[in-house]
């Protein structure tokens, strides 16, 4: 099972490991991760799973699409171009190791 490490704004870190194929945010609500709302459920409607991404990690994500761009403007803090919403990527064994950062405000 793949291991995700979601560090806080304190600089605790929680990692969780999933079956390959669950959406990283729908992970993180499951495993009580701080920061991490998903209020829309996954329908790219709400901007409250964003994440930024370890640089190194930035790179080996799947590219993301135009609908998630769009929302990545309405985030409640600042985007930059490691950030992604967590409800569109989903685990796959290349993601084991994979480290994101929790913004300190989703609303
Ligand atoms: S959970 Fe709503 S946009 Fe990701």
């Amino acid at each position: 099972m793949p291991e995700v490490t979601f560090t806080q704004p304190s600089g605790e870190r929680i990692t969780v490991s999933a079956d390959v194929g669950r959406s990283l945010m729908k992970v993180a609500v499951e495993n009580l991760v701080p920061g991490i709302v998903g209020e829309c459920g996954g329908d790219l409607s709400c901007a409250t799973c964003h994440v930024f991404v370890d640089v190194p990690w930035v790179a080996k994500l799947p590219p993301m699409t135009a609908e998630e761009e769009q929302m990545l403007d309405v985030t409640a803090e600042e985007p930059t171009a490691a950030s992604r919403l967590c409800c569109q990527i989903t685990l796959t064994e290349d993601l084991d190791g994979l480290s994101l950062h929790v913004p300190e405000t989703q609303r």
